[in-house]
């Protein structure tokens, strides 16, 4: 799609989205970067994976219907992640569960020395103190290293300075959950860890869908995301990336289950653990099989619309929302940079929970994280929302 501007969306993306702007008239959503807003065509499509068990009862297992529709998943985050091989992405339910696999790709009897930033969204978070607590982890935490305005920075410097000889894993997000700074120097990173002889995983929770992000490129080990978010797919679509060169020297995980078997479906059982080609050899038990027909609408939209034009686009809505902000006297962290930040803007306050809380009643829906209360528009966020939350801040400041 070309340069998007406001009449643009109003022709050809609102209507494409009528049933949720239809259930929220007067409301103003601004917590996109939390629960994307679904398609109309979605409910279409997991209607049609639905129809099929009906329909198709056990031929439902299809190159047609459910397993096509779930290659059809892998083929699309592949595209947005511009990795050429569509079985090297993993389906998962969560990306906790991809940080999972990786671990326990790592040998049982092994302490796993993994670098990871405190800026972790809390699943990632949770999963290595829990396998910290069982010895299965020892973590190197690697803490902000300096404050832009009111808001925790963190230098990816300070990650480079973490990793040593001793290190076997960077686990890293690509944008912070919680501010939206974009971490940045991915690439150094994973080339020190290289060279250190660790692997890395990168976080692309907060990333894809906002900005153009190149798994070769940055040439992460491992990449985790899911759609919940900017990718409109619900809860659920979740995926774990696996570079080539991981899959080619063969390592496994013990997350597994009889979908990773060569040949699943000639239900031979030899006495070892004999395993699919590529990326199928990290697949795991029975899938989900209506998550992809919830999650391929939004990866479609997105990918049609482009990615960097969304970018573009929504970098003048965050321009114009802090912009306001600023006109009407609100607090509103402005970056220095706002290239270097993601697609959500922060109002820092004490009570920030109580503030997002009361922005409710006046109909502006937002989040609040630690001492900031988050605000993320979409490409169908408009100007007069924008003012709708500025006036109840005011009130209620
Ligand atoms: C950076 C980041 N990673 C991961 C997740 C979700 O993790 P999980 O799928 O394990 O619940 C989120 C959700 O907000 C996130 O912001």
């Amino acid at each position: 799609m070309a340069h998007l501007t406001q009449e643009s969306i109003d022709r050809e993306i609102r209507p494409q989205f009528s049933r949720v702007l239809g259930s929220h008239v007067g409301s103003a959503y601004f917590a996109n970067h939390s629960l994307g807003r679904p398609l109309d065509v979605s409910f279409a499509n997991i209607a049609r994976g639905a129809n099929a068990w009906a329909e198709l009862l056990d031929e439902a297992w299809s190159d047609e219907t459910w397993l096509g529709e779930a290659m059809k998943f892998r083929s699309l985050i592949a595209q947005l992640l511009s990795v050429s091989d569509p079985t090297s992405i993993v389906p998962k339910s969560s990306a906790g569960q991809g940080l999972r696999a990786v671990l326990n790709s790592f040998m049982v009897d092994k302490v796993i020395h993994v670098v990871a930033t405190r800026g972790e969204f809390d699943s990632a978070d949770f999963i290595l103190k829990a396998y910290a607590e069982a010895g299965r982890v020892d973590i190197r935490w690697v803490e902000p290293g300096r404050q832009e305005g009111p808001v925790w920075v963190y230098d990816a410097s300070d990650v480079l300075a973490a990793i040593d000889d001793t290190t076997d894993l960077v686990a890293v997000s690509a944008v912070m959950f919680g501010t939206g700074q974009i971490l940045g120097d991915l690439e150094l990173i994973v080339d020190k860890a290289h060279r250190h002889g660790a692997l890395v995983l990168v976080d692309t929770y907060h990333a894809l869908g906002v900005f153009p992000f190149s798994m070769p490129a940055v040439g992460a080990d491992f990449c985790v995301g899911g759609c919940y978010k900017y990718l409109r797919g619900g809860p659920g679509a979740c995926f774990l990336a696996i570079a080539p060169h991981i899959l080619a020297a063969g390592r496994k995980t013990l997350d597994t289950g009889w979908f990773a078997k060569k040949d699943t479906f000639s239900y031979l059982r030899p006495d070892s653990a004999e395993r699919g080609e590529g990326g199928d050899a990290w697949l795991e038990s029975t899938p989900p099989v209506l998550v992809p027909y919830q999650a391929t609408p939004g990866l479609e939209f997105t990918l049609g619309v482009g990615v960097q034009q969304i970018r573009n686009y929504m970098s003048e809505v965050l321009a114009d929302l802090r912009e306001t902000f600023l006109r009407a006297d609100l607090p509103i962290f402005v970056p220095q940079n706002a290239v270097i930040w993601g697609s959500f803007a922060l109002v820092p306050h004490v009570s920030a929970t109580e503030l997002s809380r009361r922005l409710k009643e006046f109909k502006v829906v937002t989040d609040a994280r630690r001492d900031f209360v988050r605000f993320g528009p979409d490409l169908l966020t408009t100007h007069d929302e924008i003012e709708q939350a500025a006036s109840a801040l005011r009130k209620l400041l």
